[in-house]
């Protein structure tokens, strides 16, 4: 059986959360590949608003199995507090969430070095999440880091120990005014990791081999978006995994010829948390309606995220590295109201006419080349079918799908399961 992938075109956010539920009841696995707790996913069903971090966003149904892969990394503090958000739902997580042995852990101490890393580049910081994963994938690749099967073994601590004592010399390398209590947050870790190891801890490669080989169904769940990626993404204004589709096949040990379906989620507008070049973003009051009525501040640390109009250049970059197959489009009852819809088709850099990403997207040597489209006043927030969705829509949506050659297979006209029209 196959493995279909999820995952966002831009630069997060694009609502990934909400569709992984809605598509949840197709698969008996959910499994998230990459990135952390620097990730917040928002469901709502039943007027109830909830946020994941690290745990799938198939852990709501009842049938689902959640895997967190070896590619995720695992803040067992974070975890913890997000397991206790669960125990209002009457969740069984002990038989619905396991964890990747291969999985690396985030110590109290990779928060520590995020924070005096960006506060030693001043201005030229990437406005981190500032939840330890890039110093955490920085030990993983170093072959330094803790993974969650060596919890099990009985000197972990002493590896732990020597890990944080060499990452205190390191923050203070950087001589920065970082305030810290390291015992009482060693104290909160220590607790927190015997709640992490309470759960069931797995080799998810081969848990997700022997699934294939009986039938199961099993989504990929990626995390932030393709243009945060690592290698192929705005460097260094990214963060530190591979969100795009080959980092499935890494995280999760899924071979690339397994992979069938690739599923992309953008928002009708464009969206970014954190520092980088952003070539469409607005800075007038167009961007602040989008910020306002897309209530567009960040799921994780509440920054308000920065607005623009979608821009093809980038979108088709990332159908591009991802193989995507179907697009699904979020947010588009937020662009109801303006007059004029704009979509960024190509960029005039350095005097030309360009149709792909620079290697260097300086904002001085580039402006977006917009195609206009009429605007709709219809509210979508109450639509439920295609048939209703206003004219003007309809053409926005199908100019993206021939520029793209990819079909928009699901609208979202809001945040509730209940507001996905189907196409
Ligand atoms: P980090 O991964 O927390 O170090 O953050 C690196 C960059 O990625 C920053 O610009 C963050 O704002 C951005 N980022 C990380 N995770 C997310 C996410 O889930 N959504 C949107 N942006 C994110």
């Amino acid at each position: 059986m196959a493995v279909d992938l999820l995952l966002g075109l831009q630069w997060g956010d694009e609502g990934k959360g909400k569709i992984v539920d809605v598509l949840t009841k197709n698969y008996d696995i959910i499994a998230r590949f990459q990135g952390g707790p620097n990730a917040g996913h928002t469901l709502e069903f039943d007027g109830i608003k909830h946020v994941l971090r690290t745990i799938p966003s198939g852990i709501f149904h009842d049938k689902s199995i959640n895997v967190i892969g070896n590619g995720v990394v695992i803040d067992p503090v974070v975890f913890a507090k997000e397991l206790e958000g669960l125990d209002q739902f009457d969740i069984d997580y002990k038989k619905k969430l396991i964890i990747s042995r291969k999985a690396h852990v985030i110590l109290p101490t990779h928060r520590l070095l995020d924070a005096a890393s960006e506060a030693s580049k001043g201005k030229a910081k990437i406005g981190s999440t500032l939840k330890g994963i890039g110093p955490t994938y920085m030990d993983k690749t170093g072959r330094n880091g803790i993974r969650v099967g060596d919890l099990e073994l009985s000197d972990w601590k002493d590896k732990y120990r020597a890990l944080a004592d060499k990452h205190e010399a390191m923050i203070a390398f950087y001589d920065v005014d970082i305030q810290y209590d390291l015992k009482e947050l060693e104290e909160e870790f220590f607790k927190s990791v015997e709640v992490l190891k309470t759960l069931q801890f797995i080799d998810s490669e081969e848990y997700l081999y022997k699934a294939q080989q009986e039938g199961k169904t099993i989504l990929a769940e990626g995390a932030q978006g393709s243009l945060l990626d690592i290698d192929f993404g705005t460097y260094p204004f990214v963060t530190s995994s591979n969100t795009t589709a080959a980092g499935a096949c890494t995280g999760l040990g899924v071979a690339p010829n397994k992979i069938k379906e690739v599923f992309g989620i953008f928002k009708a507008y464009t969206t970014r948390v954190g520092s980088g070049p952003f070539p469409t973003e607005l800075f007038d009051e167009v961007g602040a309606e989008m910020a306002k009525v897309g209530h567009e501040f960040g799921a994780v640390t509440g920054r308000p995220r920065r607005c623009g109009w979608l821009d093809l250049v980038a979108l088709k970059y990332a159908c591009q590295v991802n193989g995507v197959t179907q697009l699904m489009m979020m947010k588009g009852d937020v662009l109801s109201g303006f007059d004029t819809i704009k979509v960024c088709t190509a960029y005039k850099y350095k005097g030309e006419e360009i149709t792909h990403l620079p290697y260097n997207i300086e904002p001085e040597n580039l402006t977006p080349v917009y195609t206009e489209y009429k605007g709709w006043t219809e509210d979508l927030t109450k639509m439920t079918t295609k048939e209703e969705l206003p004219q003007n829509l309809l053409e926005y949506i199908d100019f993206i799908e021939k520029e793209t050659g990819i079909p928009i297979k699901i609208v979202s006209v809001g945040p509730d399961r209940k507001q996905t029209i189907l196409r």
